[in-house]
């Protein structure tokens, strides 16, 4: 069966979240952050992500926002930096208005040209996903924006894949799912949705029962991965 529908995870995949530590760390006066901001980066997105499978697990929900305002605490505390209030806001503020990987606006535009639906589907809050579209410029090129709201639980919960096609009417098999993120590639690839991992730091594939039928380094082979 053919792939009508292309669906995208948000951060990580569309949007590079490391990029408001980086870009707070460039700005004067941030010495501090300037030594840390890679390590503070990463502990932040491990930490998201962790609270978000905790809670899930837990039954204890609470929207991604305030997940991600969570996990930057916890970090700014790890790494000393609790005490600067101005920069806890300003972290937050670029996050609200995070760049899109170079690939992402034309990559869109191509997958609209050729027919296909596209839509992102994230553990982010409607707002946070609102901000972020609007800040890349792509909210022309997606058909809609799936928040985890909906259903009141974060990924790999098998409801939020369900939202796919519940919106579009589609077959998992009709939908091609990409994500930089191996532990949701990996339950799309469950779920049934056609998956593609796309591995920018060229990690090992995640020991999980889906396996991605389709690995690349950015986002830019998608219209030639033959499933259109
Ligand atoms: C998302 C996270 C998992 O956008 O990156 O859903």
């Amino acid at each position: 069966m053919t792939v009508t529908t292309c669906v995208f995870d948000a951060y990580g995949t569309l949007f590079d979240v490391a990029a408001a530590a980086r870009a707070a760390a460039a700005e004067p006066g941030r010495a501090r952050l300037a030594a840390c901001w890679q390590a503070l980066a990463e502990d932040w997105r491990i930490k998201q992500l962790s609270y978000s499978w905790l809670r899930a697990v837990a039954g204890d929900h609470t929207d991604f926002w305030q997940v991600t305002q969570d996990a930057l605490d916890w970090s700014l505390e790890k790494h000393a930096l609790d005490g600067d209030a101005a920069l806890r806001d300003r972290l937050l503020a670029l996050y609200r208005d995070l760049e899109a990987y170079p690939e992402v606006p034309a990559l869109l535009a191509a997958l609209k040209a050729r027919g296909l639906a596209t839509a992102i589907l994230s553990n982010g809050s409607p707002g946070m996903l609102g901000d972020a579209v609007a800040s890349a410029g792509i909210g022309d090129v997606l058909d809609d924006c799936l928040s985890v709201e909906s259903v009141g639980v974060f990924k790999p919960a098998r409801a939020v894949y369900d939202l796919v096609g519940q919106r579009f009417g589609t077959r998992p098999e009709e939908v091609l799912f990409v994500s930089s993120n191996g532990w949701d590639a990996a339950a799309a690839a469950a779920y049934g949705f056609v998956t593609l991992w796309v591995n920018r730091r060229g990690e090992p594939v995640d020991r999980l029962p889906g396996q991605p039928r389709h690995v690349l380094s950015d986002l830019s082979g998608v219209p030639d991965l033959g499933v259109f």
